[in-house]
């Protein structure tokens, strides 16, 4: 029986498709641009739990704290192709991409799509709002050919933005939404469901290596997983509502003392989010424990405390996922380390996590529409 599975894995990763990502990452300048990236986070927590109905052209929308680290990757609209660097997110389930006739000041420092020079482009007649809390992105929704790689789904509906009330030093073009079409706006079906759909892909999975060290190596991949990334077995756990990229955690503990989650919570797993947010009496409650001092909205250690710092243990489905302090702890421009826990800042009725990239630089991660589940294994 063995063989048969080993020959089925070998044909399986000849159809990988494997996008090269790009670790990309934002400074911090002025005053403003703090607050801004500070809006950003905030913004990002509220629209979990204000997610338009299925199928309303308005949406909120997965804004990002970016202020840390995020990878990026080249896909291709219309043609002949034009090419931008998105950020591939499991937290929204749209693409979108600056129009040419965008005036914002965002678009005055990205790569716009230039619609009248693409044969395939198709006009519809439907619009589409993101609301923040603190603006607006406004934008039409078109159809065209959008490539990732060797994939390449025609008549793709995306969203191209006219208006994006949003800082122009974000590092990236658009994005590229990899969650349900459950939350896609007026019901565009998500590229990854056409590239399903038209039998594009082998096996409808998708995964992610984040690189720890080098900004270079990071990869998303599609249609099957290359198991060279990851050391042991994926451990599959069941997704807690079908439709979102969240499953359950037992606990976080430190040092074997349970220090959130205690009675079980959500975790969200979420490669657009940099940083690890939770509620904020239980991120308190471990800045507490690892004697973080507040700067503004961030806390810090010393660099020099960081190997005497305990790890933190996610336990989900009976796994300890640790996250070592080397992890949770990332020197700033300062010279101190600056703890990526973060909170999320709205009232919600369920304790609820996000484990961002600071996790998954550490998780190699699996997203299997075909079951409903998501995998982890110590990445490479
Ligand atoms: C995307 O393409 C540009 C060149 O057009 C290149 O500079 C950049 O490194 C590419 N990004 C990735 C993640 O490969
Ligand atoms: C939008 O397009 C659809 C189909 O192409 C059409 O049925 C509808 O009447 C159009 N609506 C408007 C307001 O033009
Ligand atoms: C949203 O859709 C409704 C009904 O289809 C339409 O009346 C409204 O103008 C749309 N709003 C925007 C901003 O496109
Ligand atoms: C997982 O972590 C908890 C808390 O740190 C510890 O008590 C338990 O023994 C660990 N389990 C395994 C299998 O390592």
């Amino acid at each position: 029986m063995k063989w048969l599975v080993l020959l089925g894995l070998v044909a399986f990763s000849e159809c990988i498709v494997k996008i090269p990502l790009k670790r990309v990452q934002i400074m911090r300048k002025t005053r403003s641009e703090k607050n801004m990236l500070n809006s950003f986070l905030e913004e990002h927590a509220y629209r979990l739990y204000k997610t338009s109905s299925p199928g309303s052209n308005i949406t909120t929308h997965p804004l990002r704290n970016i202020k840390n680290m995020l990878y990026v990757g080249n896909i291709t609209i219309g043609t002949p192709p034009q090419k931008f660097q998105v950020l591939f997110d499991t937290g929204s389930s749209n693409l979108w991409v600056p129009s040419m006739l965008c005036t914002s000041l965002f678009c005055s420092s990205h790569v716009l799509f230039r619609h009248l020079q693409s044969s395939t482009y198709q006009p519809t007649n439907k619009t589409f709002i993101i609301n923040y809390l603190s603006g607006t992105m406004k934008g039409v929704i078109a159809r065209d050919t959008v490539r990732i790689g060797d994939l390449v789904s025609t008549d793709q509906h995306f969203g191209l933005s006219m208006e994006i009330s949003r800082n122009k030093e974000v590092p990236f073009d658009g994005v590229l939404g990899l969650g349900y079409p459950k939350f896609s706006f007026s019901g565009v079906i998500p590229i990854f469901d056409n590239l399903k759909n038209q039998g594009a892909i082998s096996e409808p999975v998708f995964a992610f290596y984040l690189s720890k060290g080098n900004p270079e190596g990071s990869v998303v991949m599609f249609g099957g997983v290359d198991t060279s990334y990851y050391h042991g077995t994926l451990n599959w756990v069941p997704l807690i509502k079908a439709g979102r990229w969240c499953v359950h955690m037992d606990r976080i503990s430190m040092n074997r003392q349970v220090v959130a989650c205690n009675a079980g919570c959500e975790a969200i797993v979420d490669t657009g989010t940099s940083l690890i947010l939770g509620p904020r009496r239980m991120v308190d409650n471990i800045l507490r424990h690892i004697g973080a001092k507040p700067r503004g909205s961030e806390h810090y250690v010393s660099c020099s405390a960081v190997n005497t710092l305990p790890s933190i243990d996610f336990t989900i489905k009976g796994i300890n996922y640790t996250v070592p302090a080397q992890f949770y702890a990332i020197k700033g421009s300062d010279g101190n380390c600056y703890i990526t826990f973060k909170h999320i800042p709205a009232n919600t009725p369920r304790e609820t996590w996000i484990l961002g990239d600071v996790f998954l630089r550490l998780y190699f991660s699996v997203f299997d529409r075909g079951n409903d589940r998501i995998g982890l294994a110590r990445a490479v």
